[in-house]
Protein backbone atom coordinates (compact mmCIF):
# COMPACT_ATOMS: atom_id res chain seq x y z
CA UNK A 1 0.00 0.00 0.00
CA UNK A 2 1.60 3.33 -1.06
CA UNK A 3 1.98 5.65 2.07
CA UNK A 4 1.83 8.77 -0.10
CA UNK A 5 0.46 11.81 1.15
CA UNK A 6 -2.47 13.28 -0.37
CA UNK A 7 -1.42 16.56 -2.29
CA UNK A 8 -3.21 19.82 -1.44
CA UNK A 9 -3.67 22.17 -4.21
CA UNK A 10 -4.36 25.91 -3.46
CA UNK A 11 -6.23 26.93 -6.36
CA UNK A 12 -6.58 30.92 -6.46
CA UNK A 13 -9.35 32.28 -8.53
CA UNK A 14 -11.45 28.83 -8.66
CA UNK A 15 -14.50 30.79 -8.58
CA UNK A 16 -14.02 32.09 -11.97
CA UNK A 17 -14.40 30.70 -15.16
CA UNK A 18 -11.37 28.78 -15.59
CA UNK A 19 -10.90 28.22 -12.08
CA UNK A 20 -14.18 26.51 -11.49
CA UNK A 21 -14.12 24.61 -14.72
CA UNK A 22 -10.36 23.48 -13.53
CA UNK A 23 -11.77 22.42 -10.00
CA UNK A 24 -14.72 20.43 -11.10
CA UNK A 25 -12.19 18.43 -13.70
CA UNK A 26 -9.80 17.09 -10.96
CA UNK A 27 -12.03 17.33 -7.38
CA UNK A 28 -12.07 13.13 -8.51
CA UNK A 29 -8.59 13.08 -8.50
CA UNK A 30 -6.66 11.86 -5.49
CA UNK A 31 -6.38 15.58 -3.95
CA UNK A 32 -7.32 18.39 -1.76
CA UNK A 33 -8.42 21.59 -3.15
CA UNK A 34 -8.61 24.71 -1.15
CA UNK A 35 -10.30 27.54 -3.41
CA UNK A 36 -9.22 30.98 -1.98
CA UNK A 37 -10.80 33.53 -4.29
CA UNK A 38 -11.98 37.47 -3.59
CA UNK A 39 -15.22 37.13 -5.29
CA UNK A 40 -15.14 40.24 -7.19
CA UNK A 41 -17.76 41.07 -10.15
CA UNK A 42 -16.13 38.05 -11.58
CA UNK A 43 -16.12 34.87 -8.85
CA UNK A 44 -19.53 33.44 -8.32
CA UNK A 45 -20.13 30.40 -6.09
CA UNK A 46 -22.85 29.03 -7.88
CA UNK A 47 -20.40 27.95 -10.71
CA UNK A 48 -19.11 25.26 -8.06
CA UNK A 49 -23.03 24.53 -6.76
CA UNK A 50 -22.92 21.03 -7.42
CA UNK A 51 -19.20 20.08 -5.74
CA UNK A 52 -19.05 22.69 -2.80
CA UNK A 53 -19.90 19.77 0.14
CA UNK A 54 -17.42 16.85 -1.38
CA UNK A 55 -14.56 16.38 1.69
CA UNK A 56 -11.76 17.03 -0.79
CA UNK A 57 -13.18 20.81 -0.91
CA UNK A 58 -12.77 23.83 0.75
CA UNK A 59 -13.72 27.73 0.05
CA UNK A 60 -11.91 30.58 1.45
CA UNK A 61 -12.77 33.83 0.60
CA UNK A 62 -10.39 36.42 0.82
CA UNK A 63 -7.74 38.50 -1.65
CA UNK A 64 -4.51 37.01 -2.82
CA UNK A 65 -2.79 40.21 -1.76
CA UNK A 66 -3.04 39.35 1.92
CA UNK A 67 0.20 38.17 3.09
CA UNK A 68 -1.59 37.36 6.64
CA UNK A 69 -3.82 35.24 4.80
CA UNK A 70 -2.29 33.47 2.25
CA UNK A 71 0.84 32.68 4.64
CA UNK A 72 -1.61 30.99 6.74
CA UNK A 73 -3.64 29.18 4.46
CA UNK A 74 -0.09 28.10 2.89
CA UNK A 75 0.61 26.73 6.48
CA UNK A 76 -2.60 25.50 8.23
CA UNK A 77 -3.43 23.12 4.59
CA UNK A 78 0.30 22.13 3.92
CA UNK A 79 0.09 23.23 0.52
CA UNK A 80 1.72 21.35 -2.27
CA UNK A 81 0.66 23.21 -5.11
CA UNK A 82 -0.61 26.25 -5.61
CA UNK A 83 -2.22 27.19 -9.21
CA UNK A 84 -2.83 31.31 -9.58
CA UNK A 85 -5.97 31.79 -11.90
CA UNK A 86 -6.73 34.85 -10.22
CA UNK A 87 -6.70 38.11 -12.35
CA UNK A 88 -8.85 40.66 -13.49
CA UNK A 89 -8.99 39.08 -17.13
CA UNK A 90 -11.10 41.47 -19.37
CA UNK A 91 -9.03 43.66 -21.83
CA UNK A 92 -11.78 46.71 -22.06
CA UNK A 93 -12.30 46.57 -18.41
CA UNK A 94 -8.76 47.60 -18.55
CA UNK A 95 -8.91 49.83 -20.94
CA UNK A 96 -11.85 51.59 -18.43
CA UNK A 97 -9.21 51.33 -15.08
CA UNK A 98 -6.32 49.86 -15.26
CA UNK A 99 -5.59 50.19 -11.45
CA UNK A 100 -7.08 47.34 -9.91
CA UNK A 101 -5.33 44.94 -12.64
CA UNK A 102 -1.84 45.93 -11.75
CA UNK A 103 -2.85 45.37 -7.57
CA UNK A 104 -4.34 41.82 -8.64
CA UNK A 105 -2.80 40.38 -11.47
CA UNK A 106 0.95 41.98 -10.80
CA UNK A 107 1.17 42.21 -6.61
CA UNK A 108 -0.95 39.79 -5.98
CA UNK A 109 1.12 37.40 -7.58
CA UNK A 110 4.26 38.53 -6.06
CA UNK A 111 2.73 38.29 -2.65
CA UNK A 112 1.80 34.58 -3.28
CA UNK A 113 5.56 33.92 -4.37
CA UNK A 114 6.42 35.19 -1.39
CA UNK A 115 4.51 33.91 0.95
CA UNK A 116 4.99 30.64 -1.08
CA UNK A 117 9.01 30.98 -1.08
CA UNK A 118 8.43 31.76 3.07
CA UNK A 119 6.25 28.31 3.20
CA UNK A 120 8.31 26.39 0.53
CA UNK A 121 6.02 24.51 -1.52
CA UNK A 122 7.05 21.65 -4.25
CA UNK A 123 5.46 23.81 -7.70
CA UNK A 124 3.60 27.19 -8.41
CA UNK A 125 1.77 27.54 -12.09
CA UNK A 126 1.03 30.70 -13.06
CA UNK A 127 -2.07 30.92 -15.96
CA UNK A 128 -0.84 33.21 -18.29
CA UNK A 129 -2.29 34.37 -21.20
CA UNK A 130 -0.97 34.33 -25.16
CA UNK A 131 -1.97 38.37 -25.01
CA UNK A 132 1.44 38.59 -23.83
CA UNK A 133 3.19 38.13 -26.92
CA UNK A 134 1.06 41.39 -28.26
CA UNK A 135 -0.70 40.65 -31.99
CA UNK A 136 0.36 38.60 -35.15
CA UNK A 137 -0.32 39.73 -38.78
CA UNK A 138 -1.54 37.36 -40.84
CA UNK A 139 1.60 34.96 -40.88
CA UNK A 140 2.97 32.97 -37.98
CA UNK A 141 2.12 32.14 -34.61
CA UNK A 142 3.29 32.62 -30.43
CA UNK A 143 5.73 30.31 -29.92
CA UNK A 144 7.31 30.26 -26.54
CA UNK A 145 10.53 31.87 -27.51
CA UNK A 146 8.05 34.61 -29.32
CA UNK A 147 9.22 37.93 -27.40
CA UNK A 148 7.03 39.44 -25.15
CA UNK A 149 4.95 42.67 -26.67
CA UNK A 150 2.03 43.43 -24.82
CA UNK A 151 -0.65 46.14 -26.03
CA UNK A 152 -3.47 46.39 -23.71
CA UNK A 153 -3.03 47.15 -19.78
CA UNK A 154 -4.39 43.79 -19.04
CA UNK A 155 -1.79 42.42 -21.09
CA UNK A 156 0.97 44.42 -19.57
CA UNK A 157 -0.20 43.35 -16.12
CA UNK A 158 -0.11 39.80 -17.19
CA UNK A 159 3.24 40.05 -18.71
CA UNK A 160 4.43 41.82 -15.33
CA UNK A 161 3.23 38.87 -13.75
CA UNK A 162 5.19 36.73 -15.85
CA UNK A 163 8.29 38.47 -16.04
CA UNK A 164 8.06 38.49 -11.87
CA UNK A 165 7.36 34.43 -11.92
CA UNK A 166 10.35 33.92 -14.40
CA UNK A 167 12.99 36.20 -12.33
CA UNK A 168 12.13 34.47 -9.00
CA UNK A 169 12.57 30.93 -10.46
CA UNK A 170 16.16 32.34 -12.06
CA UNK A 171 17.30 34.39 -8.93
CA UNK A 172 15.41 32.07 -5.86
CA UNK A 173 15.38 28.59 -7.88
CA UNK A 174 11.73 29.09 -7.15
CA UNK A 175 9.47 26.17 -8.82
CA UNK A 176 7.50 27.53 -11.17
CA UNK A 177 6.19 26.83 -14.59
CA UNK A 178 4.16 29.34 -16.67
CA UNK A 179 1.18 28.57 -18.82
CA UNK A 180 0.20 31.23 -22.08
CA UNK A 181 -3.34 30.09 -23.48
CA UNK A 182 -5.28 31.51 -25.84
CA UNK A 183 -8.96 32.70 -25.69
CA UNK A 184 -10.62 30.01 -23.78
CA UNK A 185 -14.71 29.26 -24.03
CA UNK A 186 -16.90 27.23 -22.14
CA UNK A 187 -19.62 26.82 -19.47
CA UNK A 188 -19.61 29.45 -16.83
CA UNK A 189 -17.93 32.38 -18.53
CA UNK A 190 -18.69 35.90 -17.16
CA UNK A 191 -21.04 37.51 -20.11
CA UNK A 192 -18.44 40.42 -20.67
CA UNK A 193 -16.60 38.03 -22.90
CA UNK A 194 -17.56 37.85 -26.65
CA UNK A 195 -18.81 34.31 -26.71
CA UNK A 196 -20.97 34.64 -23.95
CA UNK A 197 -22.49 38.00 -24.55
CA UNK A 198 -23.54 37.13 -28.18
CA UNK A 199 -25.54 34.12 -26.73
CA UNK A 200 -26.83 36.38 -24.12
CA UNK A 201 -27.50 39.36 -26.71
CA UNK A 202 -28.91 37.03 -29.26
CA UNK A 203 -30.87 34.74 -26.91
CA UNK A 204 -33.13 38.07 -26.25
CA UNK A 205 -33.24 39.31 -29.81
CA UNK A 206 -30.68 42.42 -28.45
CA UNK A 207 -28.12 44.25 -30.54
CA UNK A 208 -24.88 42.55 -31.32
CA UNK A 209 -21.81 44.87 -30.59
CA UNK A 210 -18.74 43.71 -33.13
CA UNK A 211 -15.50 45.61 -32.77
CA UNK A 212 -13.78 47.79 -35.74
CA UNK A 213 -14.92 45.04 -38.98
CA UNK A 214 -15.35 41.90 -37.25
CA UNK A 215 -12.07 41.14 -38.64
CA UNK A 216 -10.17 40.43 -35.54
CA UNK A 217 -8.89 36.48 -35.37
CA UNK A 218 -8.88 34.55 -32.52
CA UNK A 219 -7.79 31.09 -31.65
CA UNK A 220 -10.31 29.90 -29.92
CA UNK A 221 -10.06 26.73 -27.12
CA UNK A 222 -12.71 24.84 -25.30
CA UNK A 223 -11.45 25.45 -21.01
CA UNK A 224 -11.68 21.69 -20.45
CA UNK A 225 -8.96 21.48 -23.37
CA UNK A 226 -7.51 24.30 -21.41
CA UNK A 227 -7.84 22.97 -17.86
CA UNK A 228 -6.19 19.49 -19.09
CA UNK A 229 -3.36 21.14 -20.21
CA UNK A 230 -2.92 23.21 -17.04
CA UNK A 231 -2.92 19.85 -14.70
CA UNK A 232 -0.34 18.44 -17.44
CA UNK A 233 2.04 21.28 -16.89
CA UNK A 234 1.40 21.17 -13.03
CA UNK A 235 2.66 17.57 -12.88
CA UNK A 236 4.63 16.80 -15.50
CA UNK A 237 6.26 20.24 -17.20
CA UNK A 238 9.65 21.41 -16.46
CA UNK A 239 10.22 24.29 -13.38
CA UNK A 240 11.32 27.54 -15.10
CA UNK A 241 9.58 26.51 -18.45
CA UNK A 242 6.72 28.15 -20.39
CA UNK A 243 4.07 26.00 -22.07
CA UNK A 244 1.96 27.25 -24.89
CA UNK A 245 -1.38 26.13 -24.90
CA UNK A 246 -3.97 27.00 -27.88
CA UNK A 247 -7.05 25.57 -29.38
CA UNK A 248 -5.91 25.50 -32.94
CA UNK A 249 -9.26 26.81 -34.18
CA UNK A 250 -8.75 30.22 -35.93
CA UNK A 251 -11.96 32.10 -36.44
CA UNK A 252 -12.63 36.17 -37.33
CA UNK A 253 -14.70 37.78 -34.62
CA UNK A 254 -17.51 38.13 -37.48
CA UNK A 255 -17.84 34.46 -38.51
CA UNK A 256 -18.02 33.58 -35.22
CA UNK A 257 -21.14 35.60 -34.41
CA UNK A 258 -22.57 34.66 -37.65
CA UNK A 259 -22.39 30.94 -36.86
CA UNK A 260 -23.70 31.32 -33.38
CA UNK A 261 -26.62 33.48 -34.17
CA UNK A 262 -27.25 30.36 -37.31
CA UNK A 263 -27.52 27.75 -34.15
CA UNK A 264 -29.69 29.83 -32.28
CA UNK A 265 -32.18 31.00 -35.59
CA UNK A 266 -31.80 34.56 -35.07
CA UNK A 267 -30.88 37.04 -37.83
CA UNK A 268 -27.89 38.35 -39.05
CA UNK A 269 -29.78 42.39 -38.66
CA UNK A 270 -28.87 41.48 -34.90
CA UNK A 271 -24.87 42.57 -35.98
CA UNK A 272 -24.03 46.12 -35.26
CA UNK A 273 -20.76 47.30 -35.82
CA UNK A 274 -19.39 49.52 -33.19
CA UNK A 275 -16.77 51.62 -32.41
CA UNK A 276 -13.56 49.64 -32.54
CA UNK A 277 -11.18 48.91 -29.21
CA UNK A 278 -8.36 51.37 -28.51
CA UNK A 279 -4.74 49.41 -29.76
CA UNK A 280 -7.38 46.04 -30.42
CA UNK A 281 -5.35 43.18 -31.40
CA UNK A 282 -5.62 42.25 -34.76
CA UNK A 283 -5.03 38.35 -34.58
CA UNK A 284 -3.90 35.78 -32.41
CA UNK A 285 -2.64 32.26 -32.74
CA UNK A 286 -0.66 29.37 -30.52
CA UNK A 287 2.04 27.27 -31.63
CA UNK A 288 1.18 23.76 -29.89
CA UNK A 289 4.48 22.45 -30.84
CA UNK A 290 6.25 22.31 -27.15
CA UNK A 291 3.23 20.54 -25.15
CA UNK A 292 1.77 18.13 -27.64
CA UNK A 293 5.70 16.61 -27.90
CA UNK A 294 6.67 17.26 -24.22
CA UNK A 295 3.65 16.27 -22.89
CA UNK A 296 1.75 14.14 -25.15
CA UNK A 297 -1.24 17.22 -24.64
CA UNK A 298 -3.46 18.06 -27.66
CA UNK A 299 -6.72 19.83 -27.83
CA UNK A 300 -9.97 17.49 -28.32
CA UNK A 301 -12.72 19.62 -28.96
CA UNK A 302 -13.44 20.82 -32.62
CA UNK A 303 -14.81 24.36 -32.54
CA UNK A 304 -17.65 24.05 -33.97
CA UNK A 305 -18.91 21.10 -31.41
CA UNK A 306 -17.44 22.79 -28.76
CA UNK A 307 -19.13 25.83 -29.45
CA UNK A 308 -22.58 24.06 -29.88
CA UNK A 309 -22.22 22.42 -26.46
CA UNK A 310 -21.51 25.78 -25.04
CA UNK A 311 -24.52 27.30 -26.65
CA UNK A 312 -27.00 24.61 -25.25
CA UNK A 313 -25.26 25.31 -21.92
CA UNK A 314 -26.24 28.64 -21.89
CA UNK A 315 -29.96 27.40 -22.97
CA UNK A 316 -30.06 25.37 -20.28
CA UNK A 317 -28.74 27.42 -17.49
CA UNK A 318 -30.76 30.49 -17.87
CA UNK A 319 -31.35 30.97 -14.15
CA UNK A 320 -27.49 31.25 -13.80
CA UNK A 321 -27.61 33.85 -17.03
CA UNK A 322 -30.05 35.97 -15.03
CA UNK A 323 -28.59 36.41 -11.91
CA UNK A 324 -25.23 38.02 -13.71
CA UNK A 325 -26.91 39.99 -15.91
CA UNK A 326 -28.74 42.37 -13.32
CA UNK A 327 -26.92 45.11 -11.21
CA UNK A 328 -23.14 45.53 -11.74
CA UNK A 329 -23.52 43.71 -15.04
CA UNK A 330 -26.07 46.31 -16.45
CA UNK A 331 -23.96 49.42 -15.12
CA UNK A 332 -20.96 47.89 -17.01
CA UNK A 333 -22.48 47.22 -20.09
CA UNK A 334 -24.51 50.88 -20.47
CA UNK A 335 -20.76 52.13 -19.90
CA UNK A 336 -18.85 50.11 -22.34
CA UNK A 337 -21.29 50.40 -25.11
CA UNK A 338 -23.52 53.74 -24.27
CA UNK A 339 -26.27 51.33 -24.78
CA UNK A 340 -29.03 50.91 -22.14
CA UNK A 341 -29.49 47.09 -22.30
P1 LIG B 1 -12.45 35.38 -14.45
O1 LIG B 1 -12.44 36.86 -14.52
O2 LIG B 1 -13.66 34.63 -14.87
O3 LIG B 1 -12.13 34.90 -12.96
C1 LIG B 1 -11.16 35.50 -12.15
C2 LIG B 1 -11.39 35.05 -10.72
O4 LIG B 1 -10.38 35.63 -9.88
C3 LIG B 1 -12.76 35.50 -10.13
O5 LIG B 1 -13.37 34.42 -9.46
C4 LIG B 1 -12.38 36.61 -9.15
O6 LIG B 1 -13.28 36.73 -8.06
C5 LIG B 1 -10.99 36.15 -8.71
N1 LIG B 1 -10.17 37.28 -8.22
C6 LIG B 1 -9.96 38.48 -8.82
N2 LIG B 1 -9.15 39.24 -8.06
C7 LIG B 1 -8.82 38.50 -6.97
C8 LIG B 1 -7.99 38.72 -5.85
N3 LIG B 1 -7.33 39.89 -5.67
N4 LIG B 1 -7.86 37.73 -4.93
C9 LIG B 1 -8.52 36.56 -5.07
N5 LIG B 1 -9.33 36.29 -6.14
C10 LIG B 1 -9.47 37.24 -7.08
O7 LIG B 1 -11.17 34.93 -15.28
P2 LIG B 1 -10.93 33.61 -16.15
O8 LIG B 1 -11.40 33.85 -17.53
O9 LIG B 1 -11.39 32.43 -15.39
O10 LIG B 1 -9.32 33.63 -16.19
C11 LIG B 1 -8.55 32.96 -15.21
C12 LIG B 1 -7.09 33.16 -15.51
O11 LIG B 1 -6.78 32.69 -16.82
C13 LIG B 1 -6.65 34.63 -15.49
O12 LIG B 1 -5.40 34.71 -14.88
C14 LIG B 1 -6.57 35.02 -16.96
O13 LIG B 1 -5.61 36.02 -17.17
C15 LIG B 1 -6.14 33.70 -17.58
N6 LIG B 1 -6.55 33.48 -18.98
C16 LIG B 1 -7.85 33.65 -19.36
C17 LIG B 1 -8.22 33.39 -20.67
C18 LIG B 1 -9.66 33.53 -21.12
O14 LIG B 1 -9.93 33.40 -22.32
N7 LIG B 1 -10.62 33.74 -20.24
C19 LIG B 1 -7.26 32.98 -21.61
C20 LIG B 1 -5.93 32.82 -21.17
C21 LIG B 1 -5.59 33.06 -19.86
P1 LIG C 1 -12.83 39.13 -25.67
O1 LIG C 1 -13.79 38.02 -25.46
O2 LIG C 1 -12.98 40.37 -24.87
O3 LIG C 1 -11.37 38.51 -25.53
P2 LIG C 1 -9.92 39.19 -25.84
O4 LIG C 1 -10.08 40.63 -26.01
O5 LIG C 1 -9.17 38.86 -24.59
O6 LIG C 1 -9.40 38.49 -27.05
O7 LIG C 1 -12.90 39.56 -27.21
C1 LIG C 1 -12.68 38.63 -28.24
C2 LIG C 1 -12.72 39.40 -29.55
O8 LIG C 1 -14.03 39.91 -29.77
C3 LIG C 1 -11.79 40.60 -29.57
O9 LIG C 1 -11.25 40.74 -30.89
C4 LIG C 1 -12.71 41.77 -29.27
C5 LIG C 1 -14.02 41.35 -29.90
N1 LIG C 1 -15.25 41.84 -29.23
C6 LIG C 1 -16.26 42.46 -29.98
O10 LIG C 1 -16.14 42.62 -31.21
N2 LIG C 1 -17.38 42.89 -29.33
C7 LIG C 1 -17.53 42.76 -27.98
O11 LIG C 1 -18.57 43.20 -27.44
C8 LIG C 1 -16.50 42.09 -27.22
C9 LIG C 1 -16.63 41.90 -25.74
C10 LIG C 1 -15.38 41.65 -27.90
Amino acid sequence: MSTERVKTILVTGGAGFIGSNFIRQIIDENVNIINLDKLTYAGNLSNLKDIENKSNYKFIQGDICSQDLVSFILKEYKIDYLINFAAESHVDRSILDSSPFYSTNVLGTLNLMDCARENGIERYLQVSTDEVYGSLGKEGKFKETTPVSPNSPYSASKTAADQAVLAYNHTFDFPAVITRCSNNYGAFQFPEKLIPLVINNAISSKSIPVYGTGENIRDWIHVEDHCRGIYSVLMNGKVGEVYNIGGESEVTNIELVKMILEFLGKPESLIQFVKDRPGHDMRYAIDITKISSELNWTPEYNFKDGLEKTIQWYLDNTDWLENIISGDYKDYYKQQYSIDK
